[in-house]
């Protein structure tokens, strides 16, 4: 089988990696850094099934236009993909599905008085997220009203993101621990990932500083039973997925499920309609069997293969340029990947890598390098994660001491 895997970054070469095991992979636009990159656009690859990973082709179509073009393709439609397009949409769908969410109003430029009504109603934490995807960051979440109503204000206007923001939606807030899972779906139905993965948004150690698109993450959560994770999918993923076809909407790809978990039970946050980054960093490489066959299958609209999970633990830590996430410094030759790579249980994947003439790595966006450690517990694989980094380095290079750390504390 010959796979196209759609995108650059760390969670599309850990796509490339997984898949290689049983099938030819070529991706489109990868990068100089990983071998198997074509330059050519995807409608324009001789590929057997289509894999795409970030949300932005997913939303703009590309897959409606390689299935029109005959082509198998893993990754929703557009009208699939406003599950994570439009968080109004999301809602009136897990709405409809009797899915448990937050209490919300949805308003749009027109509307500004009407929404600042609806926040008065409300009581802190207010929530105040953007309609359109904002790279995960259009979400405030705040106890100052003050600061909320501004939020809506210069949201509605097209001021902090666009047309993006044009429309927001106000929600209840929420407090709990927070926990993720992904299903792989034929559009017919869905089937558990089974495993757990946490990630950590925020910039600095102990959670602090500004929020990235994911400074680290682990897999598996210890404290997660795969029970709980079939609960969240009776009560959240198996009701949506019907509520699609009750749509006429053929879903076939992941769903990516964020939950609450509040006093009052699990509540669902969000959908994304890939996989996370850098969640995939720390699952797919530990799943068992012919990855390249589960995606084909879910393509082909018949699912029968389930997926396992070996029982490794993997941490992955970002390696970032200097002056991510706001303007990272890109362009600086990258020393130690290979000394790095000769770790026993280490991986590297390459985020924002490319060549320079001489043929080095050079960083080439703000997270730069995933660098992973897997073993028999989460501690060994830890360990294995910060070696691997330790060999690693550029003038700037930044990174979290503490990702997979049961106390948040510094490791040297
Ligand atoms: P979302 O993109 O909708 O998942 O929101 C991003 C982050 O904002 C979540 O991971 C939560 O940490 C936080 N968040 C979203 N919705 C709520 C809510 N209703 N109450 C409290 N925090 C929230
Ligand atoms: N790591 C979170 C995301 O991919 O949205």
């Amino acid at each position: 089988m010959k796979v196209c895997v759609v995108g650059s970054g760390g969670r599309e070469h850990a796509f490339v990696e997984t898949l290689s095991r049983d099938a030819e992979v070529i991706i489109t636009p990868g990068s100089l850094a990983v071998p198997e990159s074509t330059d050519k656009p995807p409608i324009e690859v001789d590929a057997d099934l289509f894999v795409i990973g970030p949300e932005i082709p997913l939303v703009d179509g590309l897959a409606d236009e390689l299935r029109s073009r005959g082509h198998k393709v893993f990754g929703p439609g557009s009208d699939g993909a406003l599950l994570e397009g439009s968080k109004a949409w999301m809602k009136d769908v897990v709405h409809a599905a009797g899915v448990p969410t937050a209490r919300y109003g949805s308003f749009e430029s027109s509307q500004v008085d009407r929404a600042i009504e609806f926040l008065s109603s409300m009581s802190p934490p207010f929530v105040i997220k953007t309609d359109g995807l904002a790279g995960g960051k259009g979400v405030l979440v705040t106890d100052n009203y003050s600061d909320a109503k501004a939020d809506i204000e210069t949201k509605l206007a097209g001021l902090s993101f666009g047309d993006a923001g044009r429309r927001v939606i106000i929600e209840e807030g929420l407090r709990g621990p927070e926990l993720s899972l992904f299903a792989i779906c034929d559009g017919q139905k869905a089937v558990l990932v089974p495993t757990s993965a946490q990630d950590h948004k925020r910039l600095g150690n102990g959670d602090l500083g500004p929020n990235t698109g994911g400074m680290g993450c682990y897999s598996p959560i210890p404290e997660i039973q795969r029970s709980q994770l079939d609960d969240l999918m009776e009560i959240a993923v198996h009701p949506t997925v019907e509520e699609l076809k009750n749509r006429n909407i053929d879903y076939r790809g992941v769903l990516f499920a964020g939950f609450m978990m509040t006093e009052d039970g699990p509540k669902l946050l969000e959908f994304n309609v890939r996989f996370g980054d850098p969640e995939a960093q720390v699952i797919l490489p530990r799943l068992r069997g012919n990855f390249a066959e589960i995606l084909m299958e879910a393509a082909e609209g018949n699912l029968s293969t389930v997926p396992t999970v070996d029982d490794d633990a993997m941490v992955t830590v970002v390696l970032a340029s200097e002056g991510y996430p706001s303007k990272p410094i890109t362009g600086h030759v990258i020393l130690g990947v290979d000394a790095a790579l000769a770790i026993d249980g280490a991986s590297v994947y390459f985020a924002g890598v490319d060549k320079n003439e001489n043929g080095e790595l050079i960083t080439n966006g703000g997270r730069v390098l995933n660098v992973c450690g897997r073993a028999s517990s989460l501690e060994k694989a830890r360990a294995i994660a910060y070696q691997a980094v330790e060999l690693i380095s550029w003038e700037g290079m930044q990174y979290r001491t503490d990702i997979g750390a049961s106390v948040q504390t510094e490791i040297d």
